[in-house]
């Protein structure tokens, strides 16, 4: 892939990112407004949008044509060989209500989760950042990053609570130690760094913009990303289609999980 298509997901993670922080302190109370519906049929916030304009401005201004597919505006076909595959805020729940952990995720492909080749997810209001090509490894602020070859002792992990648990997620949730952070794309990539054992979204629910990213930087990083039947996850680029998931530093772990009743 040309160097200059992956500059241009850099610029536009770093406009995103750069906006946001600057109006999370002049424009916060507006965050949580809601402006309409997304191509997803979800709810696009103030928040949603302007991250979301902000990442177009670049996009639209570069010479560098790309196909877009973005949570609120949904797809845009430049007739390009490559589609930006961006979520310009996930955990927007987060964010609107001034949880610090949110960030923006996008990924580089043709089709599918499987094709995608370069991955940024950035931690806004850390401004910690990710960023994986595949083959090539993932690496955490430019350093390079593997997952531990075993997990720790004590289980660590993010469920996805509320609308998204199911029995496997309420057996898991009586276990170790659980945490529920409202972040697909930051919580996989918490997995990658060891920082958690798992994530786990257990009923169908999460769209390719959430973890088209963070699936190849775990993958790069030694990790496993599977459905919550233990299958190997992939997904099209289109936002009608969801999955569950499990986010792991390797096999057995994603087999234990998958074995809970
Ligand atoms: C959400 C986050 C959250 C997950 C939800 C997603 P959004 O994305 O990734 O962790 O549980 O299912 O919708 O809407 O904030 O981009
Ligand atoms: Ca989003």
């Amino acid at each position: 892939m040309d160097e200059e298509i992956k500059t241009l997901a850099c610029k536009t993670v770093d406009a995103v990112y750069r906006k946001i922080k600057r109006a999370s302190k002049t424009e916060f109370l507006k965050f949580n407004n809601n402006i309409g519906l997304g191509a997803d049929g979800t709810i696009t916030k103030y928040v949603d949008k302007i991250a979301e304009d902000a990442a177009f401005n670049i996009i639209n201004k570069s010479e560098n044509k790309v196909n877009v597919l973005s949570e609120e505006i949904g797809f845009i076909d430049n007739n390009a060989e490559y589609t930006f595959v961006l979520d310009p805020l996930d955990g927007t729940r987060n964010a609107a209500r001034g949880i610090p952990f949110y960030s923006v995720s996008l990924a580089i492909g043709k089709k599918e989760i499987n094709d995608v080749e370069y991955g940024i997810v950035k931690n806004i209001p850390t401004g910690d950042v990710f960023v994986a090509e595949k083959g090539f490894g993932a690496f955490y602020n430019n350093k390079r990053i593997y997952v531990p070859d075993i997990p720790d002792k004590e289980l660590l992990s993010s469920l996805s609570l509320g609308r998204n648990f199911d029995r496997k997620t309420i057996t898991l949730a009586k276990k170790d130690k659980v945490r529920s952070l409202g972040s697909a794309s930051l919580e996989m990539c918490m997995v990658a760094i060891g920082a958690l054992d798992f994530y786990v979204i257990g009923k169908e629910y999460l769209r390719v913009v959430d973890i088209a990213a963070s699936t190849l930087i775990l993958r790069e990083a030694g990790g496993v990303v599977t459905n919550i039947h233990g299958e190997e996850l992939n997904l099209p680029f289109n936002l009608n289609e969801h999955t569950s998931v499990i986010a792991a530093c390797n096999m057995d772990l994603i087999k234990k999980i998958v074995s809970q009743n």
